[in-house]
Order: structure tokens, then sequence, then C-alpha cells
């Protein structure tokens, strides 16, 4: 099938590259010349495992390419995604300033007689669809179209896998004529696919980001009462996670859920609620949970250090999760910025965060960049875990330990052996557990 997608970002540009491996022709279209001129070269703007190789291969068989005019792309296309960014904006409700330009632009592009299935892939409040197919209509009476809904599920790290091979497909559509299409489009992924109304599309993203979150916050609360009690928050979260209803997924306990999609979505749903007249008291209180991890953790280093002034730290990465390259949001900055703003001398190692961190001028000007974990724990007095990625379990911990100040070892993502850890002499602390 001939399909665009405008907006060319993460969810854009992988779920493009995706059609395209199953056999689909596909134009990305972007405002953002750089962006295009990138992509024309063959570099890729994101770091995401099998994504250049991906696009390298179908750029190559044709089925790919990239423009910056959103009529080619409309021209082209019996389905049109929308895949542009739906930030949050300072009272936590959703600026869906680029998803109407991009209807208008749609509208001004759609010529008679030409179909066509405008699908939002961005994260969208419910009721988004309808505002779109009013605006389309509004810009032009006479276009033939129908507005779906199509969530995106995908994780940063693994957003290849997850689109080629997605736990269900969700499309929330009004038109028959429009649900055809979309399964046909979707019917080399071989996945489950729901199909709903339009408002109810768009509910289950806010309700499943916001239920991840809420499974993270519950853990982490857990992870405090472990602490105080003395028990371990890896073998509760097994015990409880053996149990197929719950599931052990997402209950690993940690600093706290960053990124850029669940700190946003669950505030996001929770403006939603609160503007459809029905407060969602409970997600304001899993932000507050997300919140209180990393100053628990920084309390427990405060505890070991008295004061943060002038130590020397060495900080274990900067993502917000591993295998990814994405700093914003990342609740390792936030905690790398904590230390060094009351004065600690911070050394920070990540394999893929470094570039962007600096890029975005996200870190306090005291941070040294370190070469390896090693240089950024040499003459430590302490060591932070903050990404678990799995370099960093990998280590030769006798050989860090023999490097660093004082063998203070700060496990915020729970990835090391506490054992081994305490065998080879280190101070060990985790999060809830002993
Ligand atoms: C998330 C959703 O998983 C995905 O479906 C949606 O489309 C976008 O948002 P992503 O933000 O890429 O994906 O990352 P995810 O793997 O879900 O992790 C989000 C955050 O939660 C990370 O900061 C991670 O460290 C944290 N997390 C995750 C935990 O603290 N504990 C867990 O058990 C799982």
């Amino acid at each position: 099938m001939e399909i665009c997608i405008i907006g060319s970002g993460y969810v854009g540009l992988v779920s493009g590259a995706c059609f395209a491996e199953v056999g689909h022709s596909v134009v990305c279209v972007d405002n953002d010349q750089r962006k295009i001129d990138m992509l024309l070269r063959g570099e890729i703007p994101i770091y995401e495992p099998g994504l250049e190789e991906l696009v390298q291969r179908n750029v190559a068989a044709k089925r790919l390419r990239f423009t910056n005019s959103i009529e080619d792309g409309v021209d082209h296309s019996e389905i049109v995604f929308i895949a542009v960014p739906t930030p949050p904006q300072s009272d936590g409700s959703v600026d869906l300033t680029y998803i109407e330009r991009v209807a208008r632009e749609i509208a001004g592009v759609l010529k008679p007689g030409q179909y066509r299935v405008v699908v939002d892939k961005s994260t969208v409040p419910v009721k988004t669809g309808e505002k779109v197919d009013a605006t389309i209509r509004r810009y032009n009476p006479s276009a033939e179209f129908d507005v779906v809904s199509n969530p995106e599920f995908l994780r940063e790290g693994c957003a290849v896998p997850d689109l080629m091979r997605p736990d269900r497909i969700v499309v929330g559509s009004a038109s028959n004529r429009a649900t055809d299409l979309m399964k046909r489009l979707y019917e080399p992924f071989q996945s489950p696919i729901l199909v709903t109304d339009v408002n109810s599309a768009e509910l289950i993203k806010h309700a499943a980001n916001s239920f991840l979150s809420l499974k993270i916050s519950y853990i982490n609360a857990v992870s405090a009462i472990c602490e105080a009690s003395g028990a371990d928050i890896e073998m509760v979260a097994d015990g409880i996670g053996m149990d197929r209803r719950i599931g052990r997924n997402f209950l690993n306990a940690g600093l706290g859920y960053g990124g850029s999609c669940f700190p946003k979505d669950v505030k996001a749903f929770i403006a939603i609620a609160e503007e459809l007249g029905v407060p969602f008291h409970l997600l304001k209180e899993v932000e507050r949970i997300n919140a209180s991890q990393l100053d628990r953790f920084l309390k427990k280093v405060r505890d070991a250090l008295w004061v943060l002034r002038d130590k020397k730290i060495g900080v274990w990465g900067l993502t917000f999760k591993p295998d990814t390259d994405d700093v914003r949001n990342s609740v390792a900055i936030e905690l790398v910025n904590k230390l060094a703003g009351e004065g600690a001398q911070v050394a920070v190692y990540d394999p893929k965060g470094m570039v962007k961190a600096v890029e975005y001028k996200l870190l306090h000007p005291s941070v040294r960049l370190a070469e390896s974990p090693l240089d950024a724990a040499l003459g430590a007095e302490a060591l932070l875990l903050a990404t678990e990625w799995k370099e960093f379990a990998r280590q030769d911990f006798a050989g860090v330990k023999a490097n660093m100040h004082t063998p203070l070892l700060f496990d915020g993502r729970n990835l090391l052996n506490p054992k081994i850890m305490r065998e080879i002499g280190f101070d060990y602390h985790a999060v809830g557990r002993p």
C-alpha cells in the first residue's frame, strides 16, 4: 500500500521504516529541512538498535523516501499518518498546535475525488480525532476522508521489534472503508487488531501508559516499605509477579520512571480527566511516589557522605533507560545535577547519552564527562549507578574498587548482585533491598 507519515521523529521514522520493511511504499515527511537532508544522506538522527540498517535497506529497495512536502506525501498515499510532537504545556495539558497545523495543511492539499484515511498516531487527548475531522472539513468542505486513531505503543531502545511484533494494534475508526484499509495495512504484522471507536482508541494510549507508570510507582512505594522493614524488593516483586494476573514486567524498583512518555502522559491524563470533570487523584499519587524515589536515594548518599560539597562522586548512566541515547526527562540527569548543585565534583559516564546531554546543555557546568566507567570512578568517594546499562554489570569491580578513594556503591537500579559486591569489599546500597 502507499502511505505517508507526517513527522519523522521517533514514532514517525521508526513506523515508516517498519511499514516499508513489510513491503509498503512509504514517504516520510518532515518540515525540518536539516533532518530531511540528514536522512537523504543516509544518516539517522536518533540511536535505535536496528533502525539504521532498516532505513538503508528500504531506501535502497525504493520502498522508503523522504521529503519536506506534505503535498507530495498526501498525493502519494491512501493512508496519511500524523506523527508530529504533542509536547506538554506548563500546566501539564497537551499542546496540540502541531496536530492542528498539519490537519490544516492536509486539508489544503487534498484533491477532489481523492479519498484518504487520515490516521492520528501521535499521543493525543481523547476527542482530538473529532477536532482533526472538523478542522479538515472546515478548511476543505469537499474533501473525502476519514479520521482514524491508531496509537503507538513502541518503547525506545526496542522500537523496531516492538513495531514489527506489537502485542496489539489499536484502530479507532467510525468508517468501514477506513477500517478495511487499516486492516490491510497491518496484515503483514500478524498481530491482533482491536477495532474501537475513535475516542476509545485515544483513551487507550493514555490509560495504558498511566497504568504502567502506576505499576512502577506501586513497586517503588513497596520498596520504601522493604527498606523500613528489612525485606527484599526483588524477592517481593518476583513473588507478586509470578501471579499471572499481575506479571513481573514493570515491577523493577529504582530511581523512578522518566523519559519522554510516562511523565508527560501521566500529567496529560490528569489534565484530561480534570477537564472532563472527573479528577484522577490516584495519578497524582503516582507522580508523588515517583519524585520521592530520587529524594530517598539522595538522602542515602547524604547519610553516608554527610556533606556533598567537594566530594568526588562518580555516576554511571545519563539516559532515562538503557539502550537509547535519549536523555530527555532522565532521572539520571536530575541526579547528576542535584549532586553538582550541592557542590560535589561529579564525573559521569554513559555509553550513548553523553553527546545529547552536552548538545542540549542539560548538565551542570561543573560535571566532568568521563572516558569510561572506570574513569568516572577514579578517586571517587562514592559511585552511583543511575541507568542499568548491561555494560555496567560487566565491569571488573575489583579494579573499580581499587581505583576509588572509598568503596561506597549506590545502585539506583538494583542491577548488581549485593552478595558479590560485598564480597569484593564494597559498602553496597541498593533500592529496597538489604
Ligand atoms: C513507554 C511505554 O513503555 C511505551 O509503550 C510507550 O509507547 C512510550 O512510553 P519508553 O518511555 O520508551 O516507553 O520506556 P519504558 O521502557 O516503558 O520505560 C519508561 C521508564 O520507566 C524508564 O525511565 C524506565 O527506567 C522506567 N521503568 C520501567 C522502571 O523504573 N521500572 C520498570 O519496571 C520499568
